[in-house]
Parts: structure tokens; sequence; C-alpha cells
């Protein structure tokens, strides 16, 4: 099969990577792809959201199967336009990456469907929105209702925060059009944790689950981020948890969407929040998480190709997805001032060094060849340096021993990946 893999951050390196070890496949194209996804086939310089190009290229190349990373592209209609092309893709359409895109559609669908989920009010009016927060108190979640890049969500811990949320999101339009509307949603406690189910439209297949570390500091202080560093399986979320969880949060919403006539196809992550009452839904994406991905794929042992064309096809029950019962972790390397402007240029050696450890992969996201063949860092998230190992404790450690072959001076990086499931401290 020929594939296009669409996207430039560390999750596409690990999809190419898993995707390249499939007796299916034939050709494999990135676009626009890392230096790391070159070493597994051809990048193509096409943006990940420049729909037309995307379709126009798998076109002339003969692609079978196109398989989204980001939400970007499948917020603008990617899964449509092949479908009007003939050609099976591996992502909802545009109607059903709403979810995604639209955080108060989620929300009316949750309604809906009675999925357990935060409270919450729309608003499209600063006046208003001041006055909800002011009679709410804090804690309190401000969101820009659009697509922010992750940039959209604010969990205020004080009236006054969550006011300056929204004088900055509504007012002074910080996100664009994103923040014109606003969902502002009662605080969720508990330990947060991501699921993953492949669907056909139909019916769900679980993938499995992972844990983030969406903030920049240690301990889980500071910005929030892309995300920092991920472990799957999450300690104490198992395989019946997360069964039931995909009964409670995921299937409900799967049977409104068909039920509405756009019924999702594709990869669906639910961002959970394990809360004293049980699972509670936070948010959907329409995609694979970053750097979620590249530890739950690191544990795979199944073909995945094998699995996407299952699902395009609605063949779920037949995907075989097989995942190892180890422990795989994934730490995010981030230029010096992520997630705010960051140092980019400097060079980077000691990949092949720290993938001579046991387990350990590393997989790039913003990084560039310079002419001279010098890897550098170009942007955020530069590297995921994995591992996999029997238990969360060594596969920690052969990650920590990776990053300390790898020089960067730019880097930083969380110390603390996996310390709070392991019940320990750094
Ligand atoms: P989102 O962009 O919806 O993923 O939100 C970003 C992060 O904000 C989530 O991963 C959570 O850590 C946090 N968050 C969002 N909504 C809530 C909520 N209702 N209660 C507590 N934390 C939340
Ligand atoms: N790591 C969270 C995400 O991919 O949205």
């Amino acid at each position: 099969m020929r594939v296009l893999l669409v996207g430039s951050g560390g999750r596409e390196h690990a999809l190419a990577a898993a995707l390249a070890r499939s007796p299916l496949l034939g050709a494999l194209f990135t676009a626009p792809g890392n230096p790391g996804t070159a070493g597994l086939g051809t990048n193509v310089p096409i943006a990940a959201d420049d729909v037309a190009a995307l379709v126009a290229f798998a076109r002339a190349e003969h692609v079978d199967l196109v398989v989204p990373g980001p939400e970007a592209p499948l917020v603008a209609g990617l899964a449509d336009a092949c479908a009007a092309a003939g050609i099976a893709c591996a992502g909802p359409s545009a109607a059903a990456a709403r979810l995604e895109g639209s955080k108060s559609f989620t929300k009316e669908i949750c309604d809906e469907a009675g999925i357990p989920t935060a409270r919450w009010e729309r608003f499209t009016e600063a006046t208003a929105a001041h006055a909800f927060v002011r009679r709410r108190g804090a804690p309190i979640v401000i969101k820009a209702d659009g697509l922010a890049a992750g940039k959209g969500v604010v969990v205020a811990q004080s009236v006054a925060e969550a006011e300056a949320a929204i004088v900055d999101m509504m007012e002074h339009a910080s996100l664009g059009g994103a923040g014109s509307s606003l969902v502002i949603e009662e605080c969720l406690q508990g330990e947060e944790v991501s699921l993953f189910a492949f669907c056909d439209g139909a019916d769900a297949v679980l993938i499995g689950a992972a844990q983030d570390h969406k903030r920049i500091g240690e301990g889980d202080t500071g910005a929030n981020t892309g995300g920092m560093g991920a472990i799957s399986p999450p300690p104490g979320f198992g395989r019946e948890a997360q069964e039931r969880a995909l009964d409670l949060l995921v299937r409900p919403a799967l049977a409104v969407l068909a039920r509405r006539g756009t019924p999702f196809r594709g990869v669906i992550f639910a961002g959970l929040m394990l809360t004293a009452q049980g699972p509670k839904l936070i948010e959907f994406n329409v995609r694979f998480g970053d750097p979620e991905a590249q530890a739950l794929l690191l544990r795979l042992q199944s073909d995945l190709l094998a699995a996407l064309v299952a699902m395009c096809e609605g063949r779920l029950s037949e995907s075989g997805l097989r995942f190892c019962g180890q422990a795989a972790i994934a730490v995010v390397l981030a230029g010096r001032g992520y997630p705010g402007e960051p140092a980019t240029g400097g060079a980077i050696t000691g990949i092949e060094a720290a993938e001579a450890i046991a387990g350990v992969r590393v997989f790039q996201a913003a990084t560039t060849l310079d002419a001279q063949g010098v890897l550098r860092g170009s942007g955020g998230r530069v590297l995921s340096v994995c591992a996999r190992a029997n238990t969360l404790a060594d596969a920690r450690d052969a990650a920590y021993a990776g990053i300390a072959r790898i020089a960067w001076p730019d880097g930083i990086w969380r110390r603390d990946i996996g310390v709070r499931a392991l019940g320990c401290s750094a």
C-alpha cells in the first residue's frame, strides 16, 4: 500500500515507525515530515493543513491511504476531500471533527448522550462571562470555544485569574476568533488520563490509555503545554476500567454523531478526569495525542497499517490490535523558552548513543538538518526520548539514561515524568 502520513511532530515520527514495520506498506510519504520521518520514507514539502495540495499529491502518487496526525487538516476537511477523490482517510469528516474543533459542540453532544462531564455554560459576551465567574467563584475553567493550538484553556485558581483570561481571550482576542465564544465550566478534581480508540462510525475498539504531563514545570506547575511527557499504561487505569470508560464516555458520543448523520471514523482521544464520582469527560480530540502516541505505539505489537485499513473498511472487529504488557514512557525535550518563544538553531547530537540503550527510541519533532548534516532544534517540542521496559521504573531509568547521552544546549525537559505514577519523588 502507498500511504501519505500528514504532520511533522513526534507523534508522526512514531506513527511512521509503526507504519514502516507493516508488511503491507509499499511506500510511505510524510507531509511535511521531519528528519526522523525522512529516515523511514519520503518527506513531501506540503503543509499539514493544505488540504487541496495534500489531496492533489495523494492522487498523483496513487496513494491508497491518508493517515492524518494533527487535527487541523481534519477540521479543514481533509477526510471529506479524500472521500471526494476516492482515497481512504483514517480520520473523521470535518463535521465529526467538530468534536475537537468546538468545545461547545462537544458539550452539546455530551448533554445529548448523557455523558458525565463538567457543568458548563457558553458565553459570547464578556459582561455575562465576568458576572458568571464572580457568581460561581474559583477554581473555574475558562476555554476558548474554537481551536487554539493547546493554548485555549485556563484553569483559574482565583476569580481574578478567570477574569483576566476572559479579558485576554474575548476582549483582547489573544487567540483570534477562537476566543470570541467561551465555554466556562466547573473545575474537575482527580487524575487525568487519555483514552484512545479506533472508531468506524458504528463501533469502537479500544486502543489503550496513557497519561500526559501537560505543565511545563516539575511537580505539574507553570504553563500548560502540548505535553511534556507521557506514560502508558497509566497505573490504576487498567484494561477493564478503560473498557468501562469507553462504554460510558465514548460509545454514547459515537451513537449521537451517527444518529445526526455525521458518523465518526478515525482515532478518538478522550481526555478524562478520574473523579471521586467516576470518570468524567474533559474533552474529545479526533487524533492520537502527542506525546501519548509515542509511548502508546512503542507498546504496539500488531500491524498498525492493517488496523487502520480495517477501520476504514468498517471491519474493526478484525483490527487484531495487540499491545505488550510492558510499560512505556516518553520524555519531551523542548527548546528553552517553550511554551513561549523557544530557542532554535542549537545543534543536537547523541541520538544514536541514546538509542543504543536497550528499549530506548528517540522520536523527532521540530528538528532540521542543515547543509552540513547537523541536526538542529527548530521549534518548541523537539525530541521525545522514549523507552519501553518491564516496569515503569525501568522504562523511566532507560529514558533518562538516553537523555543523558544527548547533547543539546537549548534543551529543557522535566525530570519527573512518571514520578507521580510511581508514587515516589524525583
Ligand atoms: P483541553 O484543551 O480541553 O485539553 O484542556 C487543557 C487542560 O486543562 C486539560 O488537559 C486539563 O488538564 C485542564 N482542564 C480542562 N478542563 C478542565 C476541567 N473542567 N477541570 C479541570 N481541569 C480541566
Ligand atoms: N498531549 C495532548 C494532545 O495531544 O492533545
